[in-house]
């Protein structure tokens, strides 16, 4: 999907995709959403993304030019089904490299340009909410690198991806991104429920 464009705050939004499966419930959840706020989706599995090394031997992968253009919005949204609990190793795999970011000299102005940033979820699972454990995965790391949670959509996927209801049930994240509003993470308790 073509490029950038502004919501109508005038905050420019991206999405970021992790599953197992392109098309599965996830990832029509991410593309509904995306399609509604005209926004790109990047799809990890199409990037060159190798695990955290505390040697950084793997500067020369796809993370450091996936972070230059993500940087260059005000809005992320993070996609990801619930697996065990958690995000996919994959997400897994983007949060801890996160801290080439923290670790690098180099990298250390650039990452400070996270700070401030509105960070979004949007989930499925099988259950009626997303786990703590999966929503706090997000949460805190956004919260230890100075974003702000903006909320979350999510699917319970039991019985499929059904476009009638899921569709709906992210109206609320839509309308978020395009106002560009935070939630107060303290009120919200960090759980799966929309705030
Ligand atoms: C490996 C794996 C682990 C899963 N673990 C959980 C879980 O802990 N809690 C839950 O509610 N659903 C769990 N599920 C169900 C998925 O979250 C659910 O089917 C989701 O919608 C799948 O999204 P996808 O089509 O993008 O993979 C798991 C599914 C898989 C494949």
């Amino acid at each position: 999907m073509a490029g950038v464009r502004n919501t109508a705050s005038g905050h420019a939004a991206i999405a970021v995709f992790s599953s197992a499966r392109r098309h599965g419930n996830t990832g029509q959840l991410i593309d509904h959403i995306a399609r509604e706020l005209q926004i790109e989706t990047i799809d990890f599995a199409t990037v060159d993304l190798s695990a955290y090394d505390y040697e950084h031997r793997n500067r020369g992968d796809g993370f450091e030019p996936l972070m230059q253009r993500l940087l260059a919005y005000d809005q992320l949204i993070f996609a990801s089904p619930v697996y065990w609990y958690t995000v996919t190793s994959t997400m897994k795999v983007f949060l801890d490299r996160l801290s080439d970011y923290l670790d690098l000299p180099d990298l250390l102005p650039e990452g400070r340009r996270l700070r401030g940033k509105q960070a979004y979820i949007a989930c499925t699972s099988i259950c009626e909410q997303a786990p703590a454990s999966f929503v706090n995965t997000f949460v805190d790391t956004f919260e230890y690198l100075g974003m702000r949670y903006g909320g979350i959509a999510h699917a319970n996927c039991e019985h499929g991806y059904v476009a009638a209801r899921h569709d709906a049930e992210a109206a609320l994240l839509i309308q978020r991104v395009k106002q560009g509003r935070s939630v107060d993470v303290a009120t919200s308790a960090h759980t799966g429920e929309s705030p």
